[in-house]
Order: structure tokens, then sequence, then C-alpha cells
């Protein structure tokens, strides 16, 4: 597969967007991610702040990023690690504020070592600071240092800011709506994440370990570039039915189900899939009867996606689905209505329908907006994921207990209807079975 980037342009276009949203009185002030240590001197792979990555596409910890709107000598400045050859020689190339201003298409960069003298200037004279307040302590008490320096330098004339406001208020609902260079990366991360959902159907036999299956989707995910979104959950038989599973330790019984939800993440941008298959490649009368039910309900929930609709519309639809067949197989009893009123279901079904997915898996927007849901629109990327999961202890027949079902796509809200960006993995029991009988 051909690499997939970000042009300098596009970066370059959401800043001015955001600018444009601050207006002159404003400055923003994002740090990049630092570094998390795993063990004693070793850290987590570095993943960078998401709303750096869609405003710079800069891959650096130890990094600040400034958006000045309107300022004559720069409105966009980095501040970087300088080049360093014995560190280089240990940790890998840096870009150093030099090269960082004509790869990233920024007006002023500077090292990082001389924010402390550089930033209460810029702050100087803007009456709004928009930032993440709160995310990183170590960052705040930082930043509030830069702006006491302001307050001490009021004799110079300017009065030192008076609002400090979220930065998340208006970058969250540029990143809601993701443009074409970002489908382009989301369909990518999800046609990798089908790869890896087939290899894991392919190979499966009783007697494997789930860490054996979470190898094969890995594997996938790494052959192409890509890193898991978030820890793959591999769910046998009764774990199918704790929501975040990770341990992935079991070994898969024949008579097992299995509920995989695992994605990549290519390129900062997430994919989140869910099928649920037999270990044997035969679903058992009781496992297809619920799987027929959560199959159903994801495609309800899908038809109720359109532009204009609202974003709740598809719960509903997955709910009352989901609740209408409980009934028919005898695991909830008496009238839709009142079950729907009650919400009985949430026994078995205890989680929404889906979540925004960009560059983080429960990506960023509001999902009301005065209180009631938000209308879709064009460009918004969400996940449909109804499931049925179904206790040990339930009150239920004893045929329906200790099976999970989840089937999960990503949907991309286009002018001309929904695209499920993760259409090509089959889905349906039949269509499962059918699969697994070629592999
Ligand atoms: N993989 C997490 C979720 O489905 O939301
Ligand atoms: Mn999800
Ligand atoms: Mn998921």
């Amino acid at each position: 597969m051909k690499a997939l980037n970000v042009p300098k342009s596009r970066y370059k276009q959401r800043r001015e967007d955001l600018m444009d949203s601050v207006g002159d009185n404003g400055i923003v002030i994002l740090s990049a991610a630092s570094e998390k240590i795993r063990s004693r001197d070793t850290h987590f792979a570095f993943r960078q702040d998401s709303d750096l990555l869609y405003l710079s596409g800069f891959p650096e910890p130890e990094a600040v990023l400034v958006l000045v709107p309107g300022r004559a000598h720069g409105e966009t400045i980095l501040f970087c690690r300088e080049r360093d050859p014995l560190r280089e020689q240990w940790d890998g190339k840096r870009f150093g504020p030099e090269e960082a201003v004509t790869a990233f298409g920024l007006d002023d960069a500077f090292p990082i070592t001389d924010i402390d003298d550089i930033l209460p200037g810029l702050i100087e004279g803007r009456d709004q600071i928009y930032a993440h307040f709160g995310r990183d302590g170590d960052f705040d008490t930082r930043l509030m240092g830069w702006i006491n320096r302001t307050r001490q330098r009021m004799y110079m004339g300017n009065p030192p800011p008076s609002e400090l406001l979220d930065l998340g208020l208006l970058v969250n609902e540029l990143r809601l709506f993701k443009d074409k260079d970002e489908l382009k990366l989301m369909q990518r991360a999800a046609d990798i994440s089908v790869l890896a959902h087939e290899a894991a159907m392919r190979s499966v036999k009783a007697g494997m370990h789930e860490y054996e299956l979470q190898a094969e989707i890995e594997h996938v995910f790494r052959k192409y570039n890509a890193v898991p979104a978030y820890t793959s959950i591999v769910g046998t038989g009764a774990n199918a039915c704790v929501l975040h599973y990770v341990t992935n330790q079991a070994k898969i019984a024949k008579s097992d189900l299995i509920l995989i939800d695992a994605g990549a993440e290519y390129n900062g941008y997430a994919a989140d899939i869910t099928r649920t298959f037999p270990a044997s490649g035969k679903f058992s009368k009781a496992q297809r009867q619920l799987h027929d039910i959560v199959w159903q309900a994801n495609r309800a929930a899908l038809n109720e996606v359109k532009i204009g609709a609202t974003y709740d519309k598809q719960h509903e639809a997955a709910v009352a689905t989901l609740t209408e067949g409980l009934l028919q197989l005898g695991l909830l009893k008496g009238k839709l209505e009142k079950n729907l009123q009650d919400m009985t279901y949430r026994k078995f079904y205890p989680h929404k329908t889906g979540h925004w997915i960009g560059l983080d898996v429960h990506d960023v927007g509001d999902y009301r907006i005065d209180n009631e849901s938000r209308v879709l629109e064009e460009g918004m990327v969400f996940t449909i994921e109804p499931g049925l999961y179904i206790p040990t202890d339930a009150d239920v027949d004893a045929k329906w207990r200790g099976i999970g079902i989840r089937i999960e796509d990503d949907i991309y809200v286009g002018a001309d209807g929904p695209k499920v960006l993760t259409d090509a993995l089959v889905r349906s029991a039949n269509e499962i079975e059918e699969f697994m009988a070629q592999a």
C-alpha cells in the first residue's frame, strides 16, 4: 500500500481556520504530548497530542505550538528541541527549529529552551489565551508562569490577558468535520483493520489462546505501518461480555464465539471494528439467533444515518431492534413500549451505539447542543456498534448465558449518504460462515 500523508498546505489551512475563530485578541498555546515512563528508564511508545498532529503533523515531544493571529512578524511559531548529535545518536533524528520551519510550513521556530524568554512577549497584548488547561499539571504551572510574567510587565503598557479559555471549544468543532485528506487516512486505517480481522478469522482454531489471535491482528497492523489505535480486545466465550476485556489470556474452546474489537491507527487516524465469530466456523442455533439481532440492530442504526437527521436516531433504532429481538427470543418479557420506557435492554446492552472517531478513537466533538441531540452533517465520522452481552448468571434460559456479541463499523457521513469505511469486512452470520469456510 502506498504511503499516505497530509499535505503541508492542509495543515496551514487548519491553522488559518483556527486563527479565524480565535481572532486578533487571542493566542493559542498548545503543548506536545510528553513521554510516559513504562518501566524505570524505558518509555511507552510516544504518541503525539492529537491537536498538535491535527494542526502541524509535528511528531516530537518537548514542543509547543503557538498561534498568534494577525502578528506581523509571523503568526505560527513552534518551540522545539534543538539538534543534538549526541542525543540523536541514541534516540534518532530531531528536526530542530530551522528544519521544522520548512518541513511544517511554519512562520518561525525557536529552541524550546528559549520559551521562557520569548513566550511572555508573544502573550503580551493578547486578551484571550486558548489552551488545554488542566490536562497536564506541569504545563499548567509553566503557562501560569508565562502569564504572570506579562502581569509583571504591565508597566510596558499592555494589560495582561483577562480570559483563559479552553482550546477544545474551537479545535474540537474543527476536528469533528473530517476533510478529504483525513477521510483518505481513515479509509486506510479501516482497510488495514479489515485485513487484520480477516487474518484472525482465517487463523482461528480451538485450543489457541486469545493472545495468538491478537498477534494475528497486530501482525497485519504493523505490516502496513499501523499500530493498534487502542488495546485489542480478544474475548472468547463469556469474556466477550466484559466490555473492555484486554487480558487476552484464555484458551479458545470449539463451541466458543470470539469477540474481537481491534482497530488500526494509521498516521494518527483510528479505525474501530468489532466482529464476533464462532471458533468452529459454524454458529450454534442460540449464537446465531442473538447474532442476527445484533446484525439487524447494526443495519437499523445505519438506516438512520442521513444529513439532517439527529445523531441519537441511530442509537434509538438500535435499542428498539435489540429490545424487539430479545422479546421474541424470550430474554425479555412484556410489551415493547413498556420495555423501551423502562430501558430493560440495559441488562444486556449497557453502552451507547457509537462515538465520534478520528485522531482519537473516541474522538472530540459535542454530541448534544443546547441539550438536544446534534444533527448529522457532512464530514462527521462515527461508529455504529450495537451489542448483546448475556451475563453467565443472567435469569434467562441457560442456552443464552455467557454469549457476548458486538458488531461495530465506522461510518462517514457523505454528501450522497453514509459511507461505511469498514464495509468490506463480512458482518452477518451467513457472510462470516461463508468466509470462514473458504479460509
Ligand atoms: N474499542 C472501543 C470502542 O469500541 O469504543
Ligand atoms: Mn467503538
Ligand atoms: Mn471498538
